[in-house]
């Protein structure tokens, strides 16, 4: 379905505005994998679930907290040297490629990329069509030069982009900034790079993000923020939960914690029972344990070797590498092998 981007319930298709494509999950898909994650132990929901529009802005403001470095520290390891990763993205590219950014959000750190790349397309994935609406309109004003085009897809569960005349006979160069590999558990990351390479076709590069372990007092700050919007990010979980899947979840009835995980190299961001309970979710009723978690999220955390080790195992081999002055971060270029 192709919707104006007006907003994704919109009825009238804008006459020179970004397209919208609308592939979010069907509400009985979000059924079954609520029903997945809250039998599993410990419970978990796919971190997606996080993103409606109220989650999505939530994690805008996560991004402004003193304690969360890593959006300003890529942002400005991506307008220092853009330039560079432009080049090295491009050679030995014959024709102008299509950029696709996977969970793009707020669209805020490609600029610099569109820039130095001039692609001939500008493609933007990411769960929230309420937020990938106007975040592809304010792109598109300010690169009026780049066709934009927005799809609101679960980017890690679609069989193939849709077919688009912005699409057609390009390369495809993938962006993934913002670590958010480290959404998905070390196995499922694999699995997402591969798919990666299936989505991007023949030829395809990856440009990505990932940040490093740090110290468990300064990682738990930053996935707890004196401020409180961590914690407010987490809870919305239980609000669209309720106000989608019929639940009746009482958020004073948990507490959210985040803990470093130093065996398992991550972040684990979870909802804790006060108490025992039972709650309505999905047409069943679930028991919780008190003090038992409901994982919200996992944040894994890869130095640039075991990341690398992992990509290797997905086909893809390294062309490039820009990091941050403080070993934080790193923008990784990397190449599919299989398909050269
Ligand atoms: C999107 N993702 C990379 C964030 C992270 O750092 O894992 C999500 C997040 N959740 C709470 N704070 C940030």
């Amino acid at each position: 379905m192709i919707l104006p981007l007006a907003g994704p319930t919109a009825a009238a298709k804008t006459e020179d505005g970004p397209e919208l494509v609308d592939l979010h999950p069907a509400v009985a898909d979000m059924e079954r994998l609520v029903i997945e994650g809250l039998s599993r132990h410990p419970r978990q929901l796919p971190a997606w679930f996080l993103y409606d529009a109220e989650g999505s802005q939530l994690f805008e403001r996560i991004c402004e907290q003193p304690e969360y470095s890593l959006t300003r520290c890529e942002t400005k390891l991506l307008q220092d040297r853009a330039g560079e990763m432009a080049q090295a993205l491009g050679q030995g590219i014959d024709k102008q490629p299509v950029l696709v950014e996977f969970g793009a959000g707020n669209l805020r750190k490609v600029g610099p990329l569109l820039e130095t790349l001039q692609p001939a397309a500008y493609v933007a994935l990411d769960i929230s069509a309420d937020h990938l609406a106007p975040a592809c309109r304010a792109l598109q004003a300010r690169h009026p030069d780049v066709p934009v085009l927005g799809i609101c897809c679960d980017y890690a569960n679609i069989d193939k982009l849709p077919t688009h005349p912005l699409l057609e006979d390009r390369p495809r160069i993938g962006f993934y900034p913002g670590s958010s590999l480290g959404n998905f558990d070390p196995a499922q990351a694999r699995l997402l790079l591969a798919h990666f390479a299936e989505l991007l076709g023949q030829g395809s590069r990856l440009l990505i993000g990932i940040d490093q372990p740090q110290e468990a007092a300064r990682l738990e700050a930053a996935y707890d923020d004196a401020a409180g919007v961590s914690a407010a990010f987490a809870f919305n979980l239980l609000r669209r939960l309720n106000r989608e899947l019929a639940g009746n979840f009482d958020p004073a009835a948990f507490r959210y914690e985040a803990r470093w995980e130093p065996a398992a190299s991550r972040i684990a961001m979870a909802l804790v029972s006060r108490r025992n309970q039972q709650v309505d979710l999905a047409g069943r009723s679930w028991s919780f344990a008190a003090g038992e978690p409901l994982i919200s999220e996992y944040s894994v955390k890869y130095t640039p070797e075991a990341f690398l080790a992992l990509a290797a195992e997905a086909g893809w081999r390294p062309l490039g590498r820009w990091s941050d002055g403080g070993n934080e971060l790193s923008l990784h270029l990397l190449v599919h092998s299989k398909l050269h």
